[in-house]
């Protein structure tokens, strides 16, 4: 299920991607928000892939892990997935990270865009949400732009590296995206 925006190519991974991958979050900037810290081998970059992988050879997709490229230059820009929730909620909740030199172009924004009209036109959600610590004030910058409303703050629930921090919750309903 590849997908493909104005700047860029998003292609589901696969089990080759493991090493741009763990490249990606090993960059300090890009885990500084990263509740996993920063993977110390591929073991453990493959543990945070493996149900992306897994979940593609599925009838039903709970998983879904994108590699994102320019369409031009084809150069490695970061990564995207999303996780869905139990079909009765028809909910699904997004995560992205970027190389840092791909910053400041408004590849990210691109990237949100696109996943949520992914989530409301092919897989018919009701409900698109995401999580930010409250100090990430670049992804909350990318949220917003993309449409969706922050709804309420999680106390103390993200483990980083300078103790429990909180975390905005940030949503776009169906109707919120179709009325656009
Ligand atoms: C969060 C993250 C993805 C944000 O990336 P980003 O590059 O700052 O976000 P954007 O794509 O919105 O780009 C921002 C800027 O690009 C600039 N820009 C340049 N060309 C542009 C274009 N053609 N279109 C839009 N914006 C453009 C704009 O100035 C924009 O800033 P502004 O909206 O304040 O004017 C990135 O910091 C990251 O990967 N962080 C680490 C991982 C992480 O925190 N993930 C999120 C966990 S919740």
């Amino acid at each position: 299920m590849d997908l493909c925006t104005e700047r860029l190519l998003l292609k589901e991974m696969t089990w080759d991607d493991i090493n741009i991958i763990h490249r990606l979050h090993q960059i300090e900037e890009v885990a500084e928000f990263n509740t996993i810290g920063i993977p110390r081998h591929t073991g453990d970059t493959l543990e945070v892939m493996l149900s992306a992988l897994e979940d593609q050879h599925m009838k039903i997709r709970q998983h879904f892990g994108w590699t994102v490229w320019t369409k031009d230059t084809e150069e490695f820009v970061g990564e995207g997935g999303m996780h869905l929730s139990a079909d009765r909620f028809r909910r699904g909740e997004i995560h992205y990270s970027l190389m840092p030199e791909h910053w400041h172009k408004g590849y990210a924004t691109e990237l949100v865009k696109c996943l949520i009209r992914f989530g409301f036109t092919e897989l018919t959600l009701h409900r698109i949400q995401a999580g930010v610590a409250v100090g990430n004030g670049r992804s909350i910058h990318v949220l917003e732009k993309a449409g969706m409303t922050r709804e309420g703050l999680r106390r103390k629930n993200l483990p980083l590296r300078e103790g429990w921090q909180d975390s905005y919750q940030y949503a776009i309903l169906e109707d919120d995206f179709f009325k656009e």
